[in-house]
């Protein structure tokens, strides 16, 4: 599908999102001749750059990080003659006049009016203050087809939040607003509602008659690099779980959306975090467990532990580990609970969804012949395994009766002999063709926020005695499992 002539305008362009997240996807969509035929990229920031020196920066960040580590010096020729840098502080109106006189220029040579898109790779702050500039410097221009992208953190509070859609909508429509989660630009993840809308067989079952329980897990084996000063003020909940997570909860929990119309699925989204059970600020312990690694091995790699990385407090009571238990009250899930975990510096890099279903109703078979029985489970690997894994009972060959778990798997790598893109060009390319289904609307964010804030509250308001309480290159702390095993639950194992 062919594109509108387009400007992106990468507000913090020269800074890391942009050099390993944002120049790479793109240069890879171009390369795969999926940028519109005029484009234009205009990095704006505050150091002085320039144009080549930018773009021996952006090459370095395109080895990296592209998909396609092989770059030719015609592709990245012909790539860096669409991009620009313009120095520029992002509080001064006069910034905003040069990029309008800039676009202008460019809109004359394509003899057209080319959309605009401004990309917020910028402190959350600059939120209050860009958005306000660009829409007064374009008082009299047709803003139409201009979009903004704002990353996370969306807010750092239920209040923040809503104050920083406050903040964009003074200038913008909602429909102009896209907010990257880049969670939902996987591909494993957006395949959760292929399978489970594309086809009949799962449906029937995927409600609490047939389902125990459902595991969530984002394990990360990485610790917090040199982003310790962000996350500091952060932590696992609003880092990961106020986000990644819930999306994918709200991917498994919510009911068929009637057409692939983005607000309707947004809807049926959101239904789902207005129907999570709100958890009493009382029983919180019941309900969240908070973690802090501390020193040991990932992979045999030493790890000092968080309180002695760059940027962190060492008393620091930020948690690394966050495991949820929480209820959906509606007709399809009343009952089942759903765990959710994520943590740094565990054992390995792990991200799946677990649907565990109840055991059968009456057991046929002889006692003999099910010691090694468990329940049958699906398993939606996202990564760095991308596929689908059934677990279910088969008899172990042999004159007696004796019943084995096997698995049937399903895995990407195998069954498409295509790459998938990355997130990120998944979601870029959706902003240029202005499809909003894959980004979250501002009603999403808030009632995320408040299924966390009584959480949020009482870890604020009481230090964590027992911080690290896990081991770096573990499974996490204890407690966690503590969370499932009162109701006969397990997580699955992470090492
Ligand atoms: C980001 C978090 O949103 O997601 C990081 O800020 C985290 O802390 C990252 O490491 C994980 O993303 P991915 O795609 O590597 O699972």
């Amino acid at each position: 599908m062919a594109l509108d002539p387009t400007f992106i305008v990468l507000f913090g362009g020269a800074g890391d999102l942009a050099w390993r997240k944002l120049i790479p996807s793109l240069f890879d969509l171009y390369r795969e001749g999926r940028m519109p035929k005029h484009f234009a990229i205009l990095a704006v920031d505050r150091l002085a750059y320039r144009d080549q020196d930018l773009h021996r920066r952006f090459l370095g960040g395109v080895k990296q990080f592209a998909r396609n580590k092989k770059v030719t010096t015609k592709d990245w020729g012909t790539f860096a003659g669409h991009v620009t840098y313009h120095q520029g502080d992002f509080q001064d109106p006069a910034t905003y006049a040069n990029l309008e006189t800039v676009c202008a220029r460019m809109d004359k040579a394509w003899k057209t009016k080319a959309g605009r898109i401004f990309h917020l790779a910028t402190p959350p702050e600059m939120v209050r203050i860009i958005p306000k500039l660009l829409a007064e410097a374009a008082a009299h221009r047709d803003r139409s087809r201009d979009r903004i992208v704002v990353e996370k953190p969306l807010g750092h509070d239920l209040d923040s939040a809503k104050e920083m859609s406050r903040a964009l909508r003074q200038s913008f429509d909602e429909s102009q607003i896209f907010r990257i989660d880049h969670y939902l630009g996987k591909e494993t993840v957006q395949n959760i509602l292929a399978f489970r809308f594309a086809n009949p067989l799962f449906e029937p079952i995927w409600n609490r008659r047939y389902v125990d329980y459902v595991t969530i897990t984002v394990a990360e084996d990485v610790g917090v690099g040199h982003r310790g000063g962000y996350y500091e003020n952060a932590g696992a909940l609003r880092d990961m779980v106020q986000n990644h997570l819930m999306q994918l909860l709200c991917l498994v929990a919510m009911e068929p959306m009637v057409s692939f119309d983005a607000d309707e699925i947004r809807n049926k989204k959101v239904d789902v975090l207005h129907a999570i059970r709100p958890i009493a600020r009382a029983g919180i312990g019941h309900f969240a467990v908070r973690g802090q690694y501390g020193r040991g091995k990932v992979q045999d790699k030493e790890v000092q532990g968080y309180r002695r990385e760059e940027g962190v407090s060492r008393h620091s009571s930020t948690e690394t580990f966050a495991a949820l238990k929480l209820f959906v009250d509606n007709w399809r899930w009343q009952g089942v609970p759903f765990y959710l975990r994520t943590g740094k510096c565990l054992a390995r890099q792990l991200s799946e969804v677990a649907i565990q279903f109840r055991s059968v109703p009456h057991q046929s078979f002889p006692p003999e012949a099910d010691r090694a029985w468990s329940p049958s489970r699906l398993i939606l690997s996202i990564q760095p395994e991308e596929g689908i894994e059934m677990g279910f009972q088969a008899k172990y060959p042999g004159p007696k009766v004796l019943l084995r778990p096997v698995a049937m798997r399903f895995s990407y790598r195998e069954s498409f002999a295509v790459p998938s893109p990355d997130a990120y060009e998944t979601l870029l390319w959706d902003v240029m063709n202005n499809d909003p289904t894959l980004f979250m609307r501002a009603d999403q964010i808030e009632a995320a926020w408040q299924v966390l804030m009584p959480v949020l509250d009482v870890w604020a308001s009481s230090t964590p005695r027992d911080f690290p309480n896990y081991a770096a290159g573990s499974c996490g702390p204890k407690a966690a499992d503590a969370l499932l095993a009162r109701a006969g639950h397990a997580w699955r194992p992470i090492a």
